[in-house]
């Protein structure tokens, strides 16, 4: 079998992150791509040395010529700032919207068959303009988004119950912005109802709630409770480790379910926008959107959420993306 190739455009915090997860893991050969001149080829330097004692024998290559990529299977997309403290993610629109057009060119040009997961933020937005200039099936232009937030509302479900969040499951699903929709009557430990189980430890109904409702909270902000204590980025170990899942999937076919920003056509009532949404992962990208349903709450707030992503494309567009 040849080997797998994968594309990371950014080099910067995530991009060195996931260069040194795919090596590790070897899920197949990496080139490192970003505009500053020998930075992705000191990073990719560096992990191809460590190579001998974590035991991993892929290719890496740093480059800032796009024309190396050709070929790729995957592309992973960073490129762009990063959150600044008090700034949301929707503050990034117009730097990054230009960035991530000359990026949808350049792998539109040379790697035309890739599957592709965006990263950069504001990510419905990024998404749906990697798209847009790239022309490439929906279903192989993705974005990272629900996976992290899934996991951080799932992070703070096992330290308030005292368990591994080995069995903690949890969705997140909506837009990437503080509209974003923890699903907390889904939430379960191994099945059981995480609401069940903070009744029980507080005795009263009105407490377990008041509790969830402070995680879900916490959840909505927690790539900006990052920014706030690292003061020079944002998070960037997390994300890396959320796409790498994305990604194995993808790689070995495995037809996992996770929340991916996937481009509905009609699914939870939303016609031609990427949104956060359970979808299954397999060789082709997405292979099928998951519909689940919804109580009156939760598609409101569903509904909430994806208006926010509206109105993010609407302005893009204003700006002439
Ligand atoms: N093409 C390729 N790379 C670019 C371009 C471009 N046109 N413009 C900037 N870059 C590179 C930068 O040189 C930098 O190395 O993108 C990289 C971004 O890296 P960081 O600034 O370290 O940001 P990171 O933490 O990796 O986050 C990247 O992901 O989560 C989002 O909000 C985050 O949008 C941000 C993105």
């Amino acid at each position: 079998m040849a080997r797998k190739k994968i594309a990371l455009i950014g080099g910067g915090q995530i991009g060195g992150v996931l260069a040194q997860l795919i090596a590790q893991k070897e899920l197949g050969d990496v080139v490192l791509f970003d505009i500053v001149e020998d930075m992705p080829q000191g990073k990719t330097l560096d992990i191809a040395e460590a190579s001998r004692v974590d035991g991993f024998d892929v290719k890496l290559k740093g480059t800032n010529d796009y024309k190396d990529i050709a070929g790729s299977d995957l592309v992973i997309v960073t490129a762009g700032l990063p959150r600044k403290p008090g700034m949301s993610r929707d503050d990034l629109l117009t730097t990054n919207a230009k960035i991530m057009k000359s990026v949808a060119e350049g792998v539109r040009d040379n790697a035309p068959n890739a599957i592709v997961i965006i990263i950069s933020n504001p990510l419905d937005a990024m998404v749906t303009l990697f798209q847009k200039v790239s022309g490439f099936d929906h279903a192989k232009v993705i974005g990272q988004a629900g996976v992290l937030d899934s996991s951080r509302f799932s992070t703070f479900i096992a330290w308030e119950l005292g368990l591994s969040v080995k069995d903690i499951n949890a969705m997140v699903l909506g837009g990437h912005g503080d509209t974003m929709v923890p699903l907390v009557r889904y939430a379960n430990v191994n099945g059981i109802p995480v609401m069940e189980m903070l009744e029980r430890k507080y005795g009263d109904a009105a407490k377990a709630k008041e509790v969830m409702d402070a995680m879900v909270e916490r959840t909505k902000m927690a790539g900006g409770e990052v920014v706030k204590l690292l003061k020079t980025g944002s998070a960037f170990y997390s994300p890396a480790s959320s796409a790498i899942m994305m990604a194995e999937a993808i790689m070995k076919g495995e037809n996992r379910l996770m929340p991916t920003c996937a481009y509905l056509k009609g699914e939870f009532g939303v016609d031609g926008y990427y949104v956060g949404v359970p979808a299954v992962l397999g060789e082709n990208g997405v292979e099928k959107i998951i519909e689940l349903s919804l109580n009156e709450e939760e598609q409101a707030a569903m509904d909430k959420s994806i208006s926010a992503v509206k109105n993010l494309v609407a302005d893009m567009e204003r700006l002439g993306f």
